[in-house]
């Protein structure tokens, strides 16, 4: 039985995918709405219970007016659309950032499909929307009193780590999305799309995770570490 997995995506690439169609970018976001939802499906078959999926982040509204809201509609039909979706296949959504700053019916679509699928128990699918990390961090710091330990800022964010982060789009950085839950997760940049990503490309990137080692700064598999230390050696050879 393979250990349940969270995983984290960047869905980027909508835009290039849209411009090489000759395509608005919102046609891109559309398709980047459509790879989701596939995505969505293959996911509790490989192993995963915890899917992020970096959705808009806080950065974001630096965008053009009309892209913004168009992807705040799109937001809002998605989640309406999938209220359903989620019931069936036992999939709990939940948001994650800041409600305050979006429009009415997004804010509403979140609070409803939070309510409805809140028993899901096959996968927990997170959207990350006005998603920003380091406010998130700031948030949970202000949240705690004295000097807290890890455990607390991690209880505080509520988040849990991340074992494996796929940002597509040919991009290799973070842009905000989960600094300190990714501190020891497996890094797998892609150059496809975020439209061309589907079950294909998961169950790839799941394969690929389940090859890598990881240590946590210990010793590899099967090293058990220097069996004696020659206390006179190390001295001499230091001169
Ligand atoms: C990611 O795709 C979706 C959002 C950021 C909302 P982009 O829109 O960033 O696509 P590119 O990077 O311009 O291709
Ligand atoms: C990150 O993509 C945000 C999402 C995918 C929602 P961006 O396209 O906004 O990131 P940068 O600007 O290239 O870092
Ligand atoms: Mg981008």
């Amino acid at each position: 039985m393979q250990s349940s997995l969270h995983l984290a995506i960047i869905m980027d690439g909508n835009g290039r995918w849209a411009q090489l169609r000759g395509l608005p970018r919102l046609a891109g976001h559309r398709a980047g709405e459509r790879a989701l939802r596939r995505v969505v499906q293959a996911a509790p078959d490989l192993g995963i219970r915890t899917l992020t999926a970096y959705a808009f982040s806080s950065d974001n509204w630096k965008r053009p007016p009309a892209e913004v809201s168009g992807l705040m509609l799109l937001l809002e039909t998605h989640l309406a659309k999938q209220a359903e979706v989620c019931l069936r296949h036992g999939v709990r959504l939940t948001a994650i950032g800041r409600r305050d700053r979006l429009p009415d019916g997004a804010r509403r679509a979140i609070d409803d499909i939070e309510a409805v699928t809140r028993g899901g128990a096959r996968l927990h699918l997170r959207l990350a929307i006005d998603y920003s990390s380091r406010d998130a961090l700031m948030d949970a710091c202000h949240k705690l009193r004295g000097h807290p330990d890890r455990q607390a800022v991690s209880d505080s964010l509520n988040s849990p780590d991340v074992d494996l982060l796929i940002r597509t789009g040919g991009e290799q950085r973070l842009s905000d999305f989960l600094l300190w839950e990714c501190a020891y997760a497996e890094l797998l940049f892609t150059q496809c799309l975020w439209p061309d990503f589907g079950p294909r490309e998961l169950d790839c990137a799941v394969a690929e995770f389940r090859r890598r080692e990881r240590r946590f700064g210990g010793l590899p598999n099967g090293v058990s570490g220097i069996p004696s230390i020659d206390r006179n050696s190390v001295i001499q050879s230091r001169g």
